[in-house]
């Protein structure tokens, strides 16, 4: 009988939470299976945690077990850290040292890679090895892989999708039962759905995090943050819910990349927004996620699946493990493909347009709704529909208007306007209507 070659590739897993402790069942559930498509053995051969006296759903050898992250990461043995863990700093940190120590990184943290992805890849790049991040936007969605391999090939003027689970958890709830924000919130964090930073989540970061990775994918550029417009769902109220239905659309947390291939802009935002209901992503709820994506030879695919959760994101993270160890087996000597686009600059406001909702509080009196429309005119935002609803407060009215498309600037600057007439009793609340047809001048 002949000695078995095949190579091992030893993994160390830094973080045996939810996501880590998935990693370790699905892998050791199917390691053979793994090892016969890989040619190759692996070995969890480490793991750190916080508290090594945790009970875990999985049964893991003590002496596996560190809670230092770091001596992973600097363990010369090690060919493969998952980073679960979470956070920015230790992970950080711990991820530069793997790097530099020519380990290959798998990683589920969307946050890292927003904040210091660009350091990050030059550093794999450096050290001639590879960050695999599957598992960073949309969970179990297998969007990394489509827009880097699968549709390499294209140029992407439009992507669009709902990136936040739990978001979209609560939009759907308090749009299929009617209840408000708040109770809805506690329900969500009841069934461990909020993050522990529930800003993260409600105020739209999450899906910015993922939106910068999936924007420097398709387009090579890192977009900061404060080059993004976020905004969370807290503001959005049954009221709105119900009015959007009315007008034939659903309130989703929209993500929106848009690409204008002409004069070599991309915008990048994050938003509630009316998503029509004749459009697939209208009837994507729940924890579900979803993504379109267009481009330029292929046209429109749209992928949906579950966005988060153990076995959703665990199934990514193996998939990038199965990646990288057959890469190592196969000595794979090149990075991972990436485009490279520092030229990119950012659509100016004027530039991004697109029909809008607004609700506006005024005083129920003569004249009001010719003073809104001259404001509106002022600015050349011509309105496409009025609908008129009582307020609770007498002698109050309140407005619901849509708009035809307009520039995200107009609209700014109708609302400061807004902002400083005596009609107008609050602050006026705006939604973005997802029309893509229309999205850029
Ligand atoms: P989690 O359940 O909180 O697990 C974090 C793990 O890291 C725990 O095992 C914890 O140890 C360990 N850890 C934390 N700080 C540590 C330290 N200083 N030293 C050693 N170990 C430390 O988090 P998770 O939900 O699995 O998320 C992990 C990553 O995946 C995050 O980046 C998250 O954004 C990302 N992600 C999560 C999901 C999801 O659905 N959960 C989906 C996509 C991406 P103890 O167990 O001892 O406390
Ligand atoms: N908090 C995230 C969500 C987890 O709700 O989508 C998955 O990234």
């Amino acid at each position: 009988m002949s000695a078995d070659t095949r190579k091992l590739i030893r993994i160390g897993l830094v973080g045996l939470g939810t996501v880590g402790q998935g990693v370790w069942k699905h892998l050791m559930a199917h390691k053979n299976e793994f090892e016969a498509r890989i040619g190759g053995h692996l070995e969890l051969t480490r793991a750190a945690v916080r508290d090594l006296e945790l009970k875990r759903e999985v049964e893991v050898p003590p002496q596996v077990l560190t809670t230092d992250p770091m001596d992973i990461a600097l363990d010369p043995d090690i060919d493969i850290l998952c980073e679960l863990m979470g956070g920015t700093d230790l992970a950080l940190r711990v991820t530069r040292a793997a790097l530099q120590t020519g380990k290959t990184v798998v990683t589920a943290n969307k946050a890292l890679l927003c904040e210091h992805g660009s350091e990050l890849f030059a550093l794999a790049e450096e050290n001639h090895t590879r960050i695999y991040y599957e598992a960073s936007v949309a969970g179990g969605i297998p969007i990394i892989k489509a827009l880097r391999e699968g549709l390499a090939a294209n140029q992407f003027p439009l992507i669009y999708g709902i990136l936040n689970g739990t978001c979209n958890y609560i939009l759907t709830r308090m749009q299929r039962e009617g209840k408000g924000f708040e109770e809805i919130v506690d329900d969500a964090r009841k069934l461990g759905y909020v993050e522990a930073d529930e800003a993260l989540d409600l105020d739209g970061w999450d899906a910015a995090h993922k939106t910068a990775i999936l924007a420097f994918l398709a387009h090579g550029k890192w977009i900061s943050l404060n080059d993004m417009p976020v905004e969370g769902i807290r503001d959005v109220t049954l009221e709105d819910i119900r009015l959007a239905e009315r007008l034939g659309y659903k309130i989703k947390l929209l993500a929106e990349i848009i690409r204008d291939l002409k004069r070599d802009t991309v915008f990048a935002s994050v938003q509630p927004a009316l998503v029509p209901e004749s459009m697939v992503l209208a009837s994507v709820d729940d924890v579900f996620n979803a993504v379109s994506v267009t481009g330029d030879i292929v046209g429109e695919s749209v992928y949906i699946g579950r966005g988060a959760g153990q076995d959703p994101t665990a199934s990514a993270v193996l998939s990038d493990v199965v990646d990288a160890a057959t890469a190592l087996v196969n000595e794979a000597k090149n990075g991972l493909y990436h485009r490279k686009q520092k030229e990119l600059q950012i659509a100016p406001l004027e530039a991004v347009c697109r029909p809008f909702y607004i609700r506006v509080v005024v005083k129920d009196e003569p004249g009001v709704l010719s003073e809104v429309s001259a404001i509106l005119a002022r600015h050349s935002i011509s309105i496409e529909s009025v609908l008129q609803t009582p307020s609770k407060v007498k002698g109050l009215a309140q407005l619901v208007m849509t708009t035809h498309s307009t520039s995200e600037r107009s609209m700014r600057d109708a609302l400061l306007e807004f902002e400083h007439d005596s009609c107008i009793q609050e602050k006026p609340f705006i939604l973005r209507i997802a029309d893509f047809e229309q999205s850029l001048n």
